[in-house]
């Protein structure tokens, strides 16, 4: 994740130039990690990836579809996972390209509730991005991480954001490292998401320790910081 000084994941201090850099130091720390998927909430993908496009689903004579996981594709080279509950983010192919040279082309894993219609089910199969369930009405990330294990081999998941997301895990104590780059901006807004938000329906939630395990000055002021949650 990369952060103002103040916290915030958003903001108007992403649109300075400055901010520019540490985003490019972001993807290359992403490319360092080696890892073959990585995860975002429904609002990250909706803004960066399905650019708010909404699907014109039929939802009459679409047969009752069952609600099992299902796999398209479970030897690809990189998973783009998207923690989308009820089913809206507009995806019209079951891929994400590459965007810059750090990045691979990534197959698109839904994380969904049982609450989506069976048109996005039948959305979904029919354009090949395959679906896992986290629960009835709410996602237990703890399922969702061994399903991402057991179905597709995934065995290091990067979490890319944003607060609400990372939130989950946090309060399900998932996260085992914590990767962030320190911009060197204090945004300033009282309103915008930090790293770790809370949904209104968490209730759990609680301080959790993280411990430095690694510092690194980058250039123009940022600092990338590891920490992790368990000491060795
Ligand atoms: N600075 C960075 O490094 C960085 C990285 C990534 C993203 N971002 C920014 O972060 C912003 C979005 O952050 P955000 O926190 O508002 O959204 P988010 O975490 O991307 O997505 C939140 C959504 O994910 C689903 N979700 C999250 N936790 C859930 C849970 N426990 N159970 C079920 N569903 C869950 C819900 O979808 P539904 O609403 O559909 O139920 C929720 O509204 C964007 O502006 C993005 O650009 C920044």
């Amino acid at each position: 994740m990369l952060t103002s000084l103040d916290g915030k994941v958003v903001g108007d201090f992403l649109e300075t130039e400055r901010a520019a850099h540490f985003s490019d130091q972001y993807e290359k720390i992403h490319d360092r990690y080696g890892s073959k998927a990585w995860m975002c909430g429904r609002v990250t993908m909706e803004e960066h990836f399905t650019l708010g496009h909404k699907l014109e689903l039929k939802h009459e004579d679409i047969p009752p579809i069952p609600r099992t996981d299902f796999v398209a594709n479970k030897n690809a080279e990189s998973y783009a996972i998207a923690v989308d509950p009820s089913g809206k983010l507009g995806w019209t192919k079951n891929s994400i390209e590459s965007w810059n040279e750090h990045r691979t082309d990534d197959h698109i894993i839904e994380v969904l509730t049982e609450q989506v219609s069976d048109a996005y089910l039948a959305h979904l199969k029919k354009i090949g991005i395959s679906y896992i369930f986290g629960g009835k009405e709410q996602i237990n990330f703890t399922v969702v991480v061994q399903k991402l294990k057991n179905l597709f081999s995934i065995e290091k998941l990067m979490l890319e954001g944003g607060g609400f997301i990372n939130g989950s895990f946090l309060n399900e104590e998932l996260i085992d490292e914590l990767s962030l780059i320190l911009v060197p901006i204090a945004d300033g807004a009282s309103n915008s998401v930090t790293l770790f938000e809370t949904s209104s329906f968490l209730a759990n939630q609680h301080p959790v320790n993280f411990f430095l395990k690694e510092v690194e000055k980058l250039d123009d002021s940022g600092l990338w910081l590891k920490y992790v949650t368990k000491q060795t």
